[in-house]
This record gives structure tokens, sequence and C-alpha cells, in this order.
């Protein structure tokens, strides 16, 4: 009998140690099987049943996990984030899409093995949405999952394309073979906005701006912000991240009306953020850049999102809003973290 586990790919990153961590301390969870090209942090190490060192393009390798292993629930976190993939577009692609459909496939083989759906949990992100310039982003009302998906980035491109390839493989994979019969895929998404994390730092993102503020500030370190201070895009803290991952996967499925949902925490200015990171660290040297590239690539992404569709079917509501995210997690573990007194 083959074990029957979680898969996680992508697990070294951030949402992948919160992921873990979680399941860690879950005591019903399976056990958890990773994939990462890096070798797992030791931090989180001792918590998986087994992490393997390859790549989710490396066939042979994704044929021998799937003989080893009864895989209940992918959680597909292997991506390369919006700036590191507009400096390698093509790379990009590869490990974003090709590497998704190789996971859908591998999904699609094992519900076959195993006879009951595979449920494949994906996180894609505000940077599927494209708005044409700031003024329609300053008037919008918070977006739905269906409107602007322009989006002007590779990364974008490729999780918009991986929202319906997960949905093409739910529902229509294989469609004209002699037989019909249920694809045996469970796909699951949820749309991230800028999630920012106490414990880890995010690489290659085009929302780390916010991220990167806080934990320079706790390392008493200056920063140079890379956009406006205007600038407004929806952010979550990681807890509420991970929440809402197991909470769409836990989800019973006839309660599901689609397969793509926004979720959001709370939406502020980069000023804002500065305002509340100087409140905690008095001490915080923070300064706004001139003109930066990046600016264009956050401006097309929407200050808010509405995330009714996700409240309604599956519960969600996030456990915290911008004061609480700052004075109940994200100060004290940074602090914790680095051990800095904050009053310095
Ligand atoms: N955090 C992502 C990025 O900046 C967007 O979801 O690429």
């Amino acid at each position: 009998m083959r074990k029957k586990v979680t898969l996680i790919t992508g697990a070294n990153g951030e949402v992948g140690h919160g992921l873990i961590q979680t399941f860690a301390q879950l005591p019903d969870a399976l056990p958890v099987v990773v994939i990462d090209i890096r070798s797992l942090d030791p931090q989180v190490g001792g918590m998986v049943e087994d992490a393997i060192i390859g790549d989710i393009l490396d066939m042979p390798l994704l044929d021998k996990l799937m003989m080893e292993y009864e895989i209940d629930t992918i959680y597909h976190l292997a991506a390369l984030l919006s700036t590191h993939s507009e400096f390698r577009p093509e790379a990009a692609h590869r490990v974003n899409v090709q590497g998704t459909i190789n996971l859908l496939h591998l999904a699609y083989e094992q519900s076959h093995w195993h006879a009951h759906p595979v449920k494949f949990i994906f996180p894609s992100s505000i940077a599927v949405y494209g708005l044409p310039d700031v003024a329609t982003k300053e008037s919008a009302p918070p977006l739905t999952e269906d409107q602007y998906l322009t989006p002007t980035t590779m990364y974008g491109c490729n999780k918009l394309y991986c929202e319906h390839l997960g949905r093409y493989y739910s529902r229509y994979y294989r469609q004209l073979a002699a037989a019909a019969h249920a694809t045996g895929v469970d796909f699951r998404c949820v749309r991230f906005p800028g999630l920012i994390s106490a414990t880890t730092m995010p690489t290659g993102g085009t929302s780390d701006y916010a991220p990167e503020m806080i934990h320079a500030a706790a390392q008493g370190k200056a920063y140079e912000c890379f956009v406006r201070p205007d600038t407004v895009i929806p952010f979550m803290v990681m807890p509420d991240g991970i929440k809402a991952l197991l909470d769409i996967a836990r989800a019973p499925r006839e309660q599901l009306t689609r397969h793509v949902y926004n979720v959001t925490g709370f939406s502020l200015s980069a000023q804002e953020i500065a305002h509340l990171v100087r409140e905690a660290f008095a001490s915080a040297d923070i300064a706004f850049q001139g003109e930066n590239k990046r600016q264009a690539i956050v401006d097309t992404w929407p200050a808010e999102i509405d995330d009714s569709a996700a409240r309604r079917d599956w519960g969600w509501r996030p456990d915290y809003d911008a004061p609480r995210a700052f004075t109940e997690y994200l100060i004290p573990t940074i602090q914790g973290q680095y051990k800095v007194d904050s009053r310095q």
C-alpha cells in the first residue's frame, strides 16, 4: 500500500513554510511530501515525511513521486513571482505554466489510480488584473473575479492562464474520449493580494515593498520604497493566507460555484504602511524613490478586490484587518524574530 500524503510544491517559499508549520500542528493532517529546487529549510525539515530536491519540470521525478505515494491533495505553490518573471519571461513561462500542467496531469493520473478526486489547491494573484491607467484604478469599485483580466506581466499572464487550465482539467480534460468520465481533478484557486509574513521575506515579487519596509525597520536598516506614497493595493498577512488555502481545501465541493475566488485582507497605501511602521519603530528610516519601472506594474493592479463570492460560498473571513495585522501579528512577531526594541 502506498502512503496517502499531501504534496506541496515550491515548499521552501514563504507560503510553503507557513503551510508546513500549520500541518505539523493539525492532529488530523496527512503526512506531507514536499518538492522544491532548493533543499528544505531545516527549520521545517523535521515536519515533513519526505523532502524531495528537484524540479517540477522533471517528468521522471514526478513519475517516481506518483508511484511512491497516494497523493490526496496538491498545494501547487512553485512559481517565479512577478518581478523575477519580467527578467526571465521564458523561464517563468516554463516554471509557472508547464510546471502547472505537469502537476495537473499528475493529479489526473493519481485520481485514476486511487479512484477519487485529487484536490488541486492553487494560489493565483492580483497580478491577473490589468487596469489601463491610474484614473481607472482610482475610480474602480473593488474588482470582482471577472473584471479587467488583461495582465501586463508574464507572471500575471501565467497565473491567469493557469486558472483557465485548472478549470479545463477539472471539467473538460479528455472531453472527446470515447467513454465519458469525471476527470478527477478538483481544482480550487484563491487569488491572493500581496502577502506579508512576519517570519520570512518574499523574493522577486512586486508587492514586496510592504514586507521589505517592515523587515528593514525591524532590523534598523534604511529602506527606499520603489512605489509612490499614494500607491494602494490589497494585502493579507500570512496566517490569513494559510487559512484561505486550508479553508478552500476543506470546503464541500457542492458549495463551490466557481473554481477561482478572490480573497483579501486590507488595502493600504505605501504611505499608510510607512506610517504604521514608523509608529512601531520610531527610528524607521523610510524614503520614497523617484520614478521606478516597477511602479507601472503596481499601477495596473487593483486598489481593492471583491471577495464576496468566497465569503458566500465557503465562509471566507480574514482574521486580520490592518490594525490587528500590525499590532497583533507583524510587529510582535518581527520584534521576536530580530530581537529588537521598537522604542529605540
Ligand atoms: N506578490 C506577488 C508579486 O508581487 C503578487 O501576487 O509578484
